[in-house]
């Protein structure tokens, strides 16, 4: 690829390690899989031998029980709060096991069963009538065709009956178009793995004919303060990867953040914010701290740290101004250590 782009999709970002893995897989796989299982699971939580870096930072057992599940008949369906890496390890399934993370539906209020199915192109429809030529396939059709994989983010977003649609896909296998007398039936490696947010549950709550298509995993916040700090760092240092200038991360400011996190995520000195603190938060965060200080030309602070964590967080809830002073009062106050962070803390939310 010689035009950059913002953003490179999963096989594209990790083409190398892909190639380098399907070269050493000597393992059994699954019909129309690129890999074989042992060597998804290595793709996704790293392999020191071969050089392959973690990716998932959390239970590695969930991440195997994922790629069985979606070895089997049912699809995988990824449930969570917002931020805890179930698109993330949604595209690199696909692109372990699919080669491509390409085939996606994003679930939305407004998605329509042609979206999920087909479509035409409404002037060769109207010249000629219904052909092949005429059909536009959706990533759905297309997974079936080709024997891949297709994502659909959200789809709890979708109405219900645009869910449905799913039922007999999912246990014939086969989509039918009454307008051509033809059906395709799906490929071996043909699946779905879906996500929803557990906080939108409920807005459109899954009918259990479709619940049953799918074996759910839940995706957990990590809980693990020097495990979420590696991520934080690996993770920010990853995104200056192509850049010319490197930010100077701050390892202790990082440590920092990470500590305010899981305080706050367990109500410590504060009621629970209605903010999201989530993994993807946090990033965030470390990651404007190091854009402010790369072009701004100083060290990372805990001033920065403080009012990136305003931004990120704080959004339009007043309320979570109130809390955030609360803890600082009777958390960030004792500790010593932490008295620049205090401060900027203080500067923004005490007044
Ligand atoms: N356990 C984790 N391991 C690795 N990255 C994580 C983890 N949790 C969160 N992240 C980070 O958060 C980002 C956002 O996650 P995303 O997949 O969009 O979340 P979700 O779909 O669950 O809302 C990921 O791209 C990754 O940078
Ligand atoms: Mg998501």
């Amino acid at each position: 690829m010689s035009d950059t782009i913002m953003r490179a999709r999963a096989e594209q970002a990790y083409q190398t390690e892909l190639t380098q893995l399907v070269e050493a897989d000597s393992g059994p796989r699954p019909a129309g899989w690129q890999l074989s299982a042992a060597a998804v699971k290595r793709f996704i939580c790293g392999d020191a031998k071969l050089g392959i870096k973690r990716k998932y930072y959390g239970d590695d057992a969930l991440v195997e029980r994922a790629i069985v599940s979606i070895m089997g008949n049912n699809g995988l369906m990824m449930v969570g709060e917002p931020g805890t890496a179930k698109s993330m390890l949604s595209e690199l399934l696909a692109a372990a096991i699919s080669g491509t993370s390409e085939l996606l539906i994003q679930g939305t209020a407004g998605t329509t069963e042609e979206q999920i199915k087909y479509s035409w192109n409404f002037a060769m429809l109207l010249a000629n009538g219904p052909s092949l030529e005429a059909l536009l396939k959706s990533p759905v059709y297309q997974a079936m065709e080709q024997g891949k994989l297709v994502r659909i983010e959200e789809i709890t977003r979708c109405p219900q009956e645009i869910q449905d649609v799913l039922i007999s896909l999912m246990s014939e296998k086969t989509l039918t178009i009454p307008e051509l007398g033809i059906a395709i039936q799906a490929k071996p490696g043909f699946n779905i793995i879906a996500t929803a947010n557990l906080l939108d549950r409920g807005v459109n709550e899954m009918s259990s004919a479709l619940k049953r298509r799918f074996n759910f995993e839940t995706v957990p916040v990590l809980n693990d303060v020097a495990l979420e700090r590696e991520l934080i760092l690996n993770q920010v240092n990853a995104r200056f990867a192509d850049a010319a200038e490197k930010p100077q991360l701050d390892e202790e400011l990082v440590q920092l953040l990470v500590q305010v996190f899981h305080d706050l995520r367990h109500n410590l000195g504060a009621q629970a914010l209605d903010a999201t603190l989530s993994t993807a938060e946090a990033v965030n965060i470390v990651h404007s701290c190091a854009l402010h200080s790369l072009y701004w030309q100083t060290p990372m602070s805990a001033e920065q740290l403080a009012q990136q964590m305003h931004g990120t967080l704080i959004k339009d809830k007043a309320d979570d101004v109130k809390k955030l002073a609360h803890y600082l009062d009777a958390v960030v106050r004792e500790r010593k250590e932490w008295r620049a962070f205090f401060n900027a803390g203080k500067a923004l939310w005490m007044k």
